[in-house]
């Protein structure tokens, strides 16, 4: 097992990271200390592993809610179904809860920590490769509006991270792939060292090749830690961690949050951020091919067929990093190079849009 840490003063949290820490109850024992415990998870990760957890975690009062499973569940009536279950519990302010699954269950169960008797204690068990990388760290919680993705949220560190790799074994591949995106995102934004990596090495990681597996997930975590002890609450530079999100966020609320799985809206805007860095004359053609290879090579897709434009810039106006003066997008100087800038010209966009979206 790896452990990093996040460094945020008394509200510092370690992420484990290695195999079978599901079944260490040593480890579970020392990581969730409060006596009692709602385990939140979905239907389809519980019959994977929630046994196991439960056996691991057997010397506390531990209770279980299991959602049901997508993204379309991410919202304001899942989050109350969680609170209403804290009620029935009579759950007090020094329980735990500890979410068990992807970044869906992650979002909805520590948004649900934020709030309960304001704010209670929260672990993440991330069981996707998107989870483990990205959203289980940092502290941003969130459910979706019908027309704006992770619009009512709150910021929340979780209490620990534990990634068990194992479970990547029952992830289906799409979804890896989806996790990959958030890879490749890190690399492109302050890691050329870790985008060449990904360049020679990104079929090993849909082979579930461990050591590959653990490579990526412990230089992306050391990336995302790093950016949010500078900057927890987004004032500055963890706004580059949404390199390509601002037109994925759009395209999952167009695509009713069913039709892109998060990773994959991510891939496409990340190759619509490097089109509108190309055009702004940053990035060079070749830089743009590259990373439209490797998301290629990686199995996501890198056009979004049938969106139309107009509706697309509606979108994205929505995304939280606008202000009253205007959009503000991540874009790419070089590979390894991010910078948030106000958006180019509406027309600019548009073009960029027109030539890529497939509508
Ligand atoms: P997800 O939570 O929907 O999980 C993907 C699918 O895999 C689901 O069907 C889930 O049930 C299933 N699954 C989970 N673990 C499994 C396992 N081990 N074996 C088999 N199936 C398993 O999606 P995701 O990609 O993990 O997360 C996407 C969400 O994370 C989005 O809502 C996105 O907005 C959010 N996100 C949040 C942050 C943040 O900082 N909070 C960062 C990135 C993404
Ligand atoms: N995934 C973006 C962030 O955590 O800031």
């Amino acid at each position: 097992m790896e452990t990093l840490e996040v460094r945020l003063g008394e509200r510092s949290y370690p992420i484990h990271i290695g195999a079978g820490l599901l079944s260490d109850r040593a480890l579970l024992e020392s990581t969730v200390t409060a006596e009692q415990v709602l385990i939140v998870t979905n239907e389809t990760v519980a019959p994977l592993y929630l046994e196991r957890l439960k056996r691991a975690l057997q010397a506390r009062r531990t209770e279980a809610l299991v959602l049901p499973d997508g993204e379309q569940h991410k919202t304001l009536a899942t989050f109350a179904s969680i609170v209403d279950r804290l009620i029935e519990l009579r759950f007090h302010r020094d329980g735990c809860i500890v979410a068990l699954g992807g970044g869906v269950v992650g979002d909805v169960a520590g948004f649900a920590a934020a709030s309960y008797q304001r704010g209670i204690q929260f672990v993440q068990i991330p069981t996707t490769l998107l989870a483990q990388v990205d959203s289980s760290v940092g502290g941003k919680t969130a459910v979706n509006h019908p027309s704006a993705k992770n619009m009512i949220g709150a910021f929340h560190q979780p209490a620990c991270v534990l990634a068990d790799l194992d479970t990547l074994r029952t992830l289906p591949k799409r979804e890896l792939a989806a996790g990959v995106a958030e890879i490749v995102k890190y690399g492109l934004i302050v890691d050329l060292e870790l985008f060449r990596w990904l360049e020679t090495n990104i079929e090993r990681l849909a082979a579930l090749d461990s050591g590959a597996l653990a490579h990526t997930i412990r230089r992306s975590c050391e990336i995302k830690a790093a950016v949010v002890a500078e900057d927890e609450r987004e004032h500055g530079n963890r706004a580059l961690l949404n390199l390509g999100h601002t037109f994925g966020h759009a395209l999952e609320a167009l695509g009713g949050y069913g039709k892109w799985l998060h990773g994959e809206a991510v891939a496409i805007g990340i190759g619509l951020a490097a089109k509108t860095s190309n055009r702004l004359g940053w990035l060079s053609a070749a830089d743009c091919g590259r990373i439209e290879s490797l998301l290629r090579r990686a199995g996501l897709p890198v056009e979004a067929d049938g969106v139309e434009p107009d509706a697309m810039l509606e979108a994205m106006a929505l995304d939280k990093k606008a202000s009253r003066h205007g959009l503000k997008l991540v874009l790419l100087r070089e590979i390894g190079n991010a910078v948030v800038t106000a958006a180019p010209e509406r027309s600019v966009l548009r073009d960029v849009l027109s030539g890529e979206l497939g509508a």
